[in-house]
């Protein structure tokens, strides 16, 4: 309600499973929530043993039409690498924006190379 963009995250599990989130803005604005981190809790709350084979992600702007793909933000780029840390299994990720070009990347690490990860933890 305040951004007027608004992100949507599908996941594609690998047993057929579709979920979807979006993002969730507050008026405190620190507190709004990404899409697709947004997907990501309900895919490890409800679907923990089932590894990610696909995420999808697109949005819409209010103030022009997104005619190119939108790229997860930093801080989703870790969070969906250790989804797919935790189930050893690479994550496809599509993009694209209302019209336009689609780009797939093979594996999250393609976006985040040389990431931190819970090995680091020892
Ligand atoms: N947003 C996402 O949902 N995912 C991203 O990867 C980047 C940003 C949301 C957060 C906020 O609600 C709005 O887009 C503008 O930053």
């Amino acid at each position: 309600p305040y951004s007027g963009f608004a992100v949507a995250a599908a996941l594609e599990l690998t047993d057929g499973t579709v979920l979807i989130g979006t993002n969730q803005e507050n008026a405190s604005y620190g507190l709004c929530l990404c899409a697709e981190q947004n997907v990501l809790a309900h895919a490890g709350a409800n679907f923990h043993d089932t590894p990610i084979r696909k995420m999808a992600i697109t949005a819409r702007s209010s103030l022009r039409i997104i005619d190119h793909p939108i790229s997860p933000c930093g801080a989703c780029r870790q969070v969906i690498s250790e989804h797919e840390d935790r189930h050893a299994y690479p994550i496809k990720i599509l993009l694209q924006g209302e019209k336009g070009d689609i780009l797939i990347f093979d594996s999250i690490k393609d976006l985040l190379p040389f990431s931190f990860s819970g090995n680091d933890l020892g």
